[in-house]
């Protein structure tokens, strides 16, 4: 199996970073690369490191790093670079992903075998990836809560979440320019956003582009605010990663900045969480109410360090999941109406999100789940391939095939946690 998932990174590699799958998603994409490098790591190391050189190469000078760097033309993607019009040589996308690269990088660095390449090119990304900590502190924390908001669902990278529709209400669809999706002839129409909400991401992307992507505006510009608490969680995971990495690099000021960053977001992670829900729920920042949708962002939020007492809050949740699906972890509460067991991110499993959790639950302790979750997410593999996502019923694979950052998680469990109560098939 792990042969087989390596090829899949193989044909996915365009010799400096890789696509997430050929068809669908033909560029550069953030978290997908930083999650991937984990995978190249195992057999390739200086390979690993360029994915993650290649996209902090096109950050932006305020310190943002793109969801989508479009290194070579391809018309069958959109909104393709015309769409967004960032300006870039290389053309970017104009907002976020997931900030998971600080995580990545530490790991990497700390099972890395070439010692000298590992700290010659950590300590190239640190105040890189420093760089982009303190711009979400910056451009997205205006009135510093210590939480940083997403100002389109396409940052979350949870994209068509049940967590966006009522404040995506919010968001207009007047004046949106025709178009013409590409996504629904690459994948079932059926498991894809509808029309409507395309048009709401299309008009966010507009206005953005309308105030010149200036970062300094777009958030308060922005009738879309969300708090979102997995988001959150990997942003203080790598801020306490790099805060780490730092330290055993001699950077005593990122390893400051970046400590004092993640035990800000831990304490402030507080006002997400939800007593009734028993995980923590995404706040809608325009309002100033968390928004009632027991989703994998709340769950996600094990990522981070929290207090023990709530992981294991977490914990509990998680497994009074597993009594509603045959496989950890959906995407949204199956007891729910709005659970869609195919829909994108309304229901279905993702393995990075699998992988993610387990590995907060294991560094609280909770190892008996996070071996539960990672031996779903192999069966899942055996059942169905490297798929993009899978219906936590039937194992049913959705959406791309081949899928780079599937073949990467799978390679991060096998090798890492081999005996962990599955053994490679
Ligand atoms: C979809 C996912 C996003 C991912 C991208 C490429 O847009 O929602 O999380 O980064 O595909 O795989």
């Amino acid at each position: 199996m792990i042969e087989t998932a390596r090829q899949v990174l193989r044909n996915n590699d365009r010799g400096f970073y890789t696509v997430p799958t050929k068809g669908l998603y033909p560029f550069q994409w953030n978290w997908d690369s930083a999650l991937s490098a984990l995978g190249f790591a195992h057999f390739d190391e200086p390979r690993a490191w360029t994915e993650i050189d290649t996209l902090f190469a096109h950050q932006w000078d305020d310190g943002m790093v793109p969801h989508i760097i479009f290194h070579q033309r391809d018309e069958g993607y959109y909104p393709g670079p015309d769409v967004w019009d960032t300006g870039r040589e290389v053309p970017t996308s104009g907002i976020t992903q997931p900030p998971v690269a600080g995580f990545a990088v530490r790991r990497i660095f700390d099972r890395a075998q070439d010692k000298t390449l590992a700290a010659e090119r950590a300590r190239a990304l640190l105040p890189r990836i420093h760089a982009w900590h303190q711009w979400f502190f910056r451009c997205r924390d205006p009135q510093h809560s210590g939480l940083v908001a997403i100002i389109h669902p396409w940052e979350s990278g949870r994209d068509n979440s049940v967590d966006w529709d009522d404040a995506f209400q919010r968001v207009p669809t007047d004046g949106v320019l025709p178009f013409n999706r590409r996504d629904t002839s690459h994948a079932d129409p059926a498991h894809r956003p509808t029309d409507e909400q395309y048009k709401r991401y299309i008009w966010l992307v507009q206005r953005f582009r309308g105030l010149g992507w200036d970062n300094a505006a777009l958030h308060d510009a922005s009738p879309f605010q969300v708090v979102d608490p997995g988001f959150n969680a990997i942003l203080i995971r790598s801020c306490a990663d790099l805060a780490a990495l730092a330290e055993e690099l001699g950077e005593p000021r990122i390893a400051a900045e970046s400590r004092a960053m993640a035990e800000r977001g831990i304490a402030a992670m507080e006002t997400l969480w939800s007593a009734a829900r028993g995980q923590y729920l995404c706040l809608d920042r325009s309002i100033g109410r968390l928004i009632d949708s027991p989703s994998v962002g709340g769950l996600l939020a094990a990522f981070a360090p929290l207090p023990p007492g709530r992981v294991a809050a977490l914990a509990r949740r998680i497994g009074s999941l597993a009594e509603h699906c045959r496989y950890l972890v959906p995407s949204h509460d199956p007891t729910t109406p709005e659970f869609d067991s195919l829909r994108y991110w309304r229901g279905p499993v993702w393995l990075v999100v699998n992988y993610m959790i387990a590995d907060g639950l294991e560094q609280a302790g909770q190892v008996e789940l996070a071996g539960r979750i990672k031996a779903d997410s192999l069966r899942l593999i055996r059942q169905s391939g490297f798929a993009e996502y899978y219906d936590p019923n039937t194992a049913e694979p959705c959406g791309g095939g081949q899928f780079t950052w599937t073949a990467a998680m799978v390679i991060e469990m096998l090798e890492t946690h081999a005996g962990a109560g599955d053994a490679p098939a």
